[in-house]
């Protein structure tokens, strides 16, 4: 099966090989209704004794809280996540009550489960037509500091979302990386039995 330049080699999904990660939006604004259709994909992701320890904190675009979360991205991002719709911070609760207890505890999971929550906003995102792009470089003291987040609260990541944009608001360097990327092979991340470096 084959969308723009993916392959897969096994039967899956168009959705999989569809969704990518476009850095050119096109600043219009996002309805709130949409953004919390995002959300409620998010909402339904598996977690370790269903415990949901994902938390999604954002600002819309024009909106009074927008400067200072794209102040929350470091500067390369800030380049072209200017032109988004939403930008959103992904926390994760760290504890947790577990099944019958009555005082929360350190929660192994908070981090995994968190992720599979975004990996769900991300599909819902692209086939509503506003992708979304995953952001590791974000400040997260100063994200924590500003927020106001309790020490079991765990800044996670930043998302941008928006609607696809002309590549020319980007940077030259940028225009070049803007197209969907490929993948390991499937014997490198999977195998039967036994680990294979
Ligand atoms: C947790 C996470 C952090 C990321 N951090 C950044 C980032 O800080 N800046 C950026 O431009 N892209 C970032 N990306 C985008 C990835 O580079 C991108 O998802 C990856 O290359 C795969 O491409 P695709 O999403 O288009 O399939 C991040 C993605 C994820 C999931």
């Amino acid at each position: 099966m084959s969308t723009h330049s993916r392959t897969a080699d096994h039967p899956i999904d168009k959705q999989f090989l569809e969704r990518w990660s476009p850095r050119a939006y096109s600043g219009e604004e996002i309805p709130e209704a949409t953004l919390r259709s995002l959300f409620e994909a998010a909402r339904w992701a598996p977690s370790s004794s269903n415990a949901q320890p994902w938390r999604f904190i954002y600002a819309r675009r024009n909106t009074p809280h927008w400067d200072q979360f794209l102040g929350f991205l470091n500067e390369f991002n800030q380049s072209w996540a200017k032109n988004a719709s939403a930008l959103v911070i992904v926390l994760s609760k760290t504890t947790s009550l577990p099944p019958g207890g009555t005082t929360e505890v350190p929660w192994p999971t908070h981090s995994f489960d968190t992720g599979a929550a975004w990996g769900f906003l991300a599909l819902q995102a692209w086939s509503s037509g506003w992708p979304a792009h995953g952001m590791a470089g974000i400040l997260k003291d100063k994200i924590r500091a500003e927020l106001g987040l309790p020490e079991n609260y765990a800044v996670e990541a930043g998302i941008a979302i928006g609607k696809l944009g002309d590549k020319s608001v980007l940077p030259a360097a940028l225009q070049e990386r803007e197209s969907p990327s490929s993948r390991k092979l499937l014997a490198e991340i999977a195998s039967e039995g036994k680990f294979i470096p």
